[in-house]
């Protein structure tokens, strides 16, 4: 059986958790959420990072800290793709914005730079690009957009940990950016997420917001100028603004700090099983869209077809032969019932494109080239058998 994922989890990182486990008796976030924050922003390239516990989590915590950093209107517009991971989208309103929905491009899977052009009103606020499967979008054209609009840029690189654009990483182009390290992802922590930036004032909220709002959670170098500016209220309970609790512990903390030593490895793997699917498909000619694969960092194996029998005949056949399958992402979200009321899927030419005619396998450091060799025969099984 081919799946989506396997067992990530080296026997060292367990070993790695276990012995942590038996040495201290704080779990909850200390020390080991700062050092992994540390080696995070080191392996980033940013100046600072906040550990929390999902990505849709670090999304929120994002969209909330901008708005209220650059003091936004409620109901502000920010533009996102259509094709997405629905939690991106659900935080934009969650933080009391409206999510003005823009096509994708079959090129790299991100906005069609056209039309997010047009989509600017003067209540446009933020760009929100996710990096799609591992596909860096075209930052070139988002900041030429942003800078002439006057638009905060905030990347959501869950799916694109390690993938470069200009070359550079992507999650260090706008003012801050968010990845999930949920079990499928290029490396995990179980559940968790992270958010970067280099802003000062930015990290400050996220720290707070992600821990009720407190004080405290700032570095210990500001306690004191909180400590007199309000001293009728206790520092040890003092909600400087409104927050969560999206902490994560120390034992996913241990294990991402174990994880992030493979993850060059493991991006390394991927994009190796990515260059050989490119030639797998290289056979079906126009049959599929291909993908500029400049700067990838590999999150799955997709494929969206011109033509919808064509992806239900490979779609069958891997099934058939074991190979897990999924639709990519969310695909055309305005399809969702909880996005209906955004706009009508009729209108996304390119999502409804990738909705109705494609779809993803798995690609991790598990895929070799006996899987790779198999998904071969499969791709000529389905289109030499004369079935079409
Ligand atoms: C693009 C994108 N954004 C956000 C998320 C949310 O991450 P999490 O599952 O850690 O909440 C995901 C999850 O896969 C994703 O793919």
């Amino acid at each position: 059986m081919w799946k989506l994922q396997e067992n990530i989890l080296e026997k060292s990182d367990k070993d790695k958790l276990s012995d942590f486990i038996a040495s201290t008796d704080r779990f909850t976030q200390f020390n080991m959420v700062k050092l992994f924050e540390k080696e995070w922003s080191k392996w980033q390239g940013c100046k600072y990072s906040v550990f929390v516990n999902s990505g849709s989590s670090a999304d929120l915590l994002m969209l909330d800290a901008v708005k209220e950093h650059h003091a936004l209107p409620d109901n502000c517009e920010v533009l996102v793709p259509a094709v997405t991971w629905t939690t991106n989208v659900t935080s934009v309103i969650q933080a009391k914005m409206k999510p003005v929905f823009v096509d994708i491009n079959l090129d790299d899977l991100a906005f069609d730079y056209a039309g997010l052009e047009k989509a600017v009103t003067p209540e446009t606020k933020i760009i929100l690009i996710t990096h799609l499967l591992g596909l860096p979008a075209n930052m070139a054209k988002v900041k030429a957009i942003a800078e002439k609009r006057g638009l905060i840029v905030l990347e959501d690189c869950c799916e694109s940990h390690g993938a470069r654009a200009e070359g550079r990483k992507v999650g260090n182009h706008g003012a801050a950016s968010t990845f999930s390290f949920y079990w499928g992802h290029h490396m995990t922590t179980i559940e968790g997420g992270m958010l970067c930036t280099d802003s000062e004032e930015l990290n400050d909220l996220f720290l707070l917001k992600r821990s009720h709002g407190l004080a405290r959670e700032l570095d210990p170098s500001k306690h004191d100028f909180y400590r007199k500016k309000y001293p009728e209220v206790s520092f040890d309970f003092l909600f400087l603004t409104h927050g969560y609790n999206f902490r994560n512990t120390e034992l996913h903390a241990t294990i991402g700090i174990e994880q992030l030593k493979h993850l060059d490895r493991y991006i390394g793997i991927r994009n190796g099983n990515h260059r050989k699917y490119s030639e797998i498909i290289s056979p079906l000619g126009d049959k599929v869209y291909r993908f500029a694969a400049e700067g990838i960092s590999s999150f799955c194996l997709p494929f969206i077809f011109r033509d919808r029998k064509d992806m239900e005949l490979l779609r069958g056949k891997c099934r058939e032969a074991q190979i897990e399958t999924r639709p990519i992402v969310g695909a055309n979200l305005l399809r969702q019932p909880c996005f209906r009321a955004y706009g009508d899927y009729r209108d996304f030419h390119n999502a409804e494109i990738l909705h109705l005619n494609g779809f993803y396998i798995g690609n991790n450091q598990f895929v070799d080239d006996e899987r790779l060799n198999k998904l071969k025969e499969v791709i000529k099984d389905s289109f030499e058998a004369g079935v079409r």
